[in-house]
């Protein structure tokens, strides 16, 4: 069994050091991962240039958008507060392109106008968005972004395709008429045209869809000098699945506009903003098995770890898979899911559960709920039980006050082999710090 888990550098040495920081859970990350990831999205060919952003809500700590932001990557913001946070982590607004659902009012307003004057880029993304910014971007001669509804869209599973008719992101086709003879009335120039079509969907799709918003552009957007074709490129995070082929992805986009530029003279900078395909892989949820249970001769064996839902949601929200690894207390990788060799079918079938008291606290799970065990080497109560693919929606999107755990530290591994904590441990006193006792 090698000494390293799969993606990147971390060995297993590497989890026994973090866990001795902080105990566990925590979160580690491997900074020469994520820069070769960003290599290989601004590798990407490209006609006319290309500007990628890094979709921030799949993890945005300060230090990992500072990273990412060292490679050359914007920002993709998808609520006002990501973008104040990437602008306090140091990064320019004209960096930054906000894509929300949210309708600032109020001091927001003023706020996104005041960002907006000093060069961060607006996505609208509904019809009252465009009504409620337009006297403002027309007086200051600012140009908008349109994202556009597709009516049809591709995701790893129905909840992650954001283009068809049961998501509601963009403006759609239907309303596009509305929305340029609105923009035209009051001088507002279209010069950039979004779409998402969803996250780890087929790339086929994501292939079709770069066809489909270059007609839109040909056909309705005549000002238009840049095309996003969002995020949303696949990542294999276990050894059956298969990631994107970004490099081929990126050729035919190419492809498609120089034969635009060939039909039109009209040179188009393309965007993307992928969020999973530059962090899901640099990311190990380390935990450790507390206990070791089983359900009987026709159950389960269950390691139960002291991380599971609260720190990692997917597999509980989609049925996601992540692979496991067993790492014992001195360091020796055990388990991997990677190299089963050794492993035995009639043995070594298990669960991972966390901590949390309901069932869908559970790491092995498919779509619908249910239990699937997988095969993972014998463990006991102290070995580490750490999770692949948990770099992108884990510490992001974690329901991590349940049951009242406190929020997990993350931790850097840098190129030079040394551990930066990168956010510490959560206390008891902060997670309680807002709350108000009964009054009488
Ligand atoms: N751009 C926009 C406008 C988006 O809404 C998203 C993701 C992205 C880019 C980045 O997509 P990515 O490259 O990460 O697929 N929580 C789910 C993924 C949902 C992401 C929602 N929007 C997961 O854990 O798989």
């Amino acid at each position: 069994m090698a000494d390293r888990l799969h993606f990147g550098g971390v060995s297993g040495r590497t989890v026994v050091g973090a866990a001795s920081r902080f105990g566990t859970p925590l979160y580690l990350y491997d900074e020469a991962f994520i820069r070769e990831k960003c290599r290989e999205i601004s590798g990407m060919p490209n006609a006319f240039g290309l500007e990628p952003r890094y979709a921030m809500k799949a993890n945005s700590g300060r230090a990992v958008l500072q990273l990412i932001h060292s490679e050359g990557l914007g920002i993709d913001a998808s609520s006002l507060n990501e973008a104040r946070r990437a602008h306090a982590a140091g990064i320019p607004l004209g960096s930054i392109m906000l894509t929300t659902q949210e309708v600032p009012r109020g001091a927001d307003r003023a706020d996104l106008e005041r960002m907006m004057a000093a060069g961060m880029r607006y996505n609208v993304c509904s019809l009252l968005q465009l009504e409620l910014v337009a006297d403002f971007a027309a007086r200051k001669k600012l140009p908008l972004s349109i994202r556009i509804h597709p009516g049809q869209g591709a995701g790893e599973s129905a909840t992650r395709n954001t283009g068809d008719k049961y998501s509601c992101f963009g403006v759609h086709l239907a309303d596009l008429p509305g929305a340029l003879s609105m923009a035209g009335d009051r001088g507002i120039v279209f010069d950039a045209v979004h779409v998402h079509i969803g996250s780890g969907g087929d790339p086929e799709k994501w292939r079709e869809n770069v066809d489909r918003e270059i007609a839109f552009l040909e056909e309705h957007l005549p000002q238009a000098e840049r095309i996003n074709f969002g995020g949303g490129l696949r990542t294999a995070r276990m050894p059956d699945e298969t990631s994107a082929d970004v490099g081929a992805l990126g050729a035919y986009a190419k492809r498609r506009l120089e034969e635009l530029h060939t039909r039109t003279g009209r040179k188009i900078v393309m965007e993307v903003e992928p969020g999973t395909y530059v962090m899901a892989n640099a990311g190990y949820l380390v935990t450790t098995v507390i206990d070791v249970k089983a359900t009987g001769p026709d159950g389960f064996q269950f390691l139960v770890c002291d991380g599971g839902m609260e720190v990692n949601a997917r597999p509980l929200l989609y049925g996601s898979r992540h692979p496991f690894y067993v790492v014992r207390k001195d360091g020796t990788v055990a388990s991997s899911e990677f190299d089963s060799g050794g492993l035995d079918r009639a043995r070594d079938l298990r669960v991972v559960v966390g901590r949390c008291c309901e069932s869908g606290d559970s790491q092995s799970l498919d779509e619908e709920g249910h239990i699937v065990p997988r095969l993972i080497a014998e463990a006991s109560a102290g070995d580490f039980l750490v999770v692949g693919g948990c770099g992108a929606y884990c510490s992001s999107m974690t329901p991590f006050a349940y049951n009242s755990h406190t929020q997990a530290p993350e931790l850097l591994l840098r190129l030079d082999g040394r551990l930066d904590a990168i956010r510490r441990p959560q206390t008891l006193r902060q997670m309680t710090a807002n709350e108000e006792g009964l009054r009488n």
